[in-house]
């Protein structure tokens, strides 16, 4: 069996970054090199202030302090980094299509043939190459074409790694995973790959299978991750018609032992970068082998998700006497979820959006989100010019700023900060009547009914 010595990861994005990082942590025998294009997130890796790193989670800077200069390196030298590995994983990034053949759907795969094509260009010796990202099921056929009639003559052996960690949990998700997935043809390779991860994980936890059930699970994962959410949600608004709460119906169905108690929490939907790409991926998929009903059954989670946001947004405003214009509304949060830095498909820019259509004027306060980063998820829709959205949304970095002569706060985000502030003080500091709207459910309904709130959460 060959021994891995080198390993490269190209993609230095939350999901390159703390995986190789953990991968350097357990293997201090491997050298393990994360290389991206993007010379600033390089920079930020390698910068010696931890505070500074692009990806925020909890307990990455200690494996960071742990395993970089040892045997974890940063880089952009690409084509080095590739020349010297046995084993190179490809982890950046496969966003939804934009334009072309399946524009809103499919998973776009420029990134990944290109790095496919600079494996091929450069490798002088066998390879292991690892799936990392998310891909459509038979995306290793692809790849396998790719560098089999580009390369020198060399042998590749793909092998598919799916990713399961959880933002804002990365670091424990790594340490302690459920499972390792590992799809492969060729037994060598895959138990070289097995090898890297029994360092930590006991080996009953690392499942192998063929490369197409690898590939298609990490799809399926997310969506029924994704669909107990929007099953949730819909409940949630049925809840609000019929006098039953959410929280206690998650309660009594969680505790049957079929169901289970995780991932039943309603909320203002779910964000994040993978979820509705996962999803939309898996229905272009069923839709292109004319799976009709597979395609709009799984589609439904998603526009149930879209309904949840607009929902929100809508009785925010029904609430406040039928409008918001000009009104200052306080958004606690930004990012998809705590703990996390990531604001990609975050619920708050939807909901946001929804309410600047309706001329609100938003104050926005996150622990670990930049103002550079809430103007560029707004430009980015396009709803409106870059000097509308700097006119009408203000980003503070105190909470009590942000909420001072509000008429209402929006929680759009569950950061655990965000209750244990002083909710009497900044009572005193809002317009009356002061109204919350609570879209993870976070904060306690007696206690702000009992300081005078009008006080709204989902589901209840
Ligand atoms: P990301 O966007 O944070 O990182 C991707 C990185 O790849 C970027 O820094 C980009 O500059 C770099 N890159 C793109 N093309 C390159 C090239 N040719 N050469 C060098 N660098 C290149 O993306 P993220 O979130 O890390 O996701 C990566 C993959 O992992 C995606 O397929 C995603 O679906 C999957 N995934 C993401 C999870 C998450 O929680 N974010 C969880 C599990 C899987």
């Amino acid at each position: 069996m060959k021994t891995i010595k080198k390993i490269t990861c190209i993609g230095a994005g939350y999901v390159g970054g703390p995986t190789m990082s953990v991968i350097a942590q357990k293997n201090p025998d491997v050298q393990v090199t994360v290389v991206d294009l993007n010379q600033a997130r390089i920079d930020a890796w390698n910068d010696s202030d931890l505070n500074n790193l692009p990806v925020y989670e909890p307990g990455l800077d200690a494996v960071i302090a742990e395993a970089r200069g040892r045997n974890l390196f940063f880089s952009t030298d690409v084509e080095r980094a590739i020349d010297e590995a046995d084993m190179i994983f490809i982890s950046v990034n496969t966003p939804t299509k934009t334009y072309g053949k399946g524009k809103g759907q499919a998973a776009d795969l420029k990134f990944i043939e290109l790095c496919a094509r600079q494996i091929a260009a450069v490798a002088k010796d066998d390879k292991i190459v690892v799936e990392k990202s998310t891909l459509p099921v038979r995306t290793a056929e692809a790849l396998k074409s790719i560098l089999d009639n580009t390369g020198n003559g060399v042998n590749f052996h793909i092998l598919s790694n799916p990713e399961f960690l959880a933002e804002g949990t990365a670091v424990t998700d790594l340490h302690n995973p459920d499972r390792v997935l590992i799809g492969g043809e060729d037994e060598t390779a895959i138990e070289a790959l097995v090898n890297i991860y029994a360092a930590w994980v006991p080996r009953e936890r690392i499942l192998t299978t063929n490369l197409w059930s690898s590939e298609l699970s990490k799809l399926v994962a997310n969506a029924f991750l994704a669909q107990r959410v929007s099953s949730i949600n819909a409940i949630s608004e049925l809840c609000e018609m019929t006098g039953a709460n959410v929280d206690e119906v998650a309660r009594a169905i969680g505790q049957d032992s079929r169901i289970g108690p995780k991932f039943l929490k309603a909320s203002v939907g779910f964000g994040g970068s993978c979820f509705q790409k996962d999803i939309l991926n898996l229905v272009y998929i069923a839709r292109s082998y004319n799976l009709t009903a597979v395609a709009d059954y799984w589609e439904q989670v998603i526009i149930l998700n879209d309904h949840q946001k607009t929902r929100f947004a809508e009785k925010i405003i029904q609430t406040m006497y039928n409008t918001v214009n000009g009104k200052h509304i306080a958004f606690l949060g930004w990012a998809f979820k705590k703990d996390t830095n990531d604001t990609r498909e975050s619920a708050a820019i939807y909901v946001a959006d929804h309410l600047l259509d309706e001329e609100a004027n938003i104050v926005v306060y996150d622990p670990k989100v930049s103002a550079e980063q809430i103007y560029k998820d707004l430009d980015y829709l396009g709803t409106r010019t870059p000097e509308e959205n700097r006119r009408l949304v203000k980003v503070v970095d105190n909470p009590y700023g942000a909420l001072d002569g509000a008429h209402a706060a929006a929680v759009l985000t569950e950061w655990d900060e965000f209750k244990t502030y002083d909710w009497a003080k900044i009572k005193k500091g809002m317009k009356k009547p002061s109204f919350v709207f609570d879209g993870r459910k976070l904060l306690d309904r007696k206690e702000l009914n009992r300081l005078g709130f009008a006080y709204y959460a989902i589901g209840e």
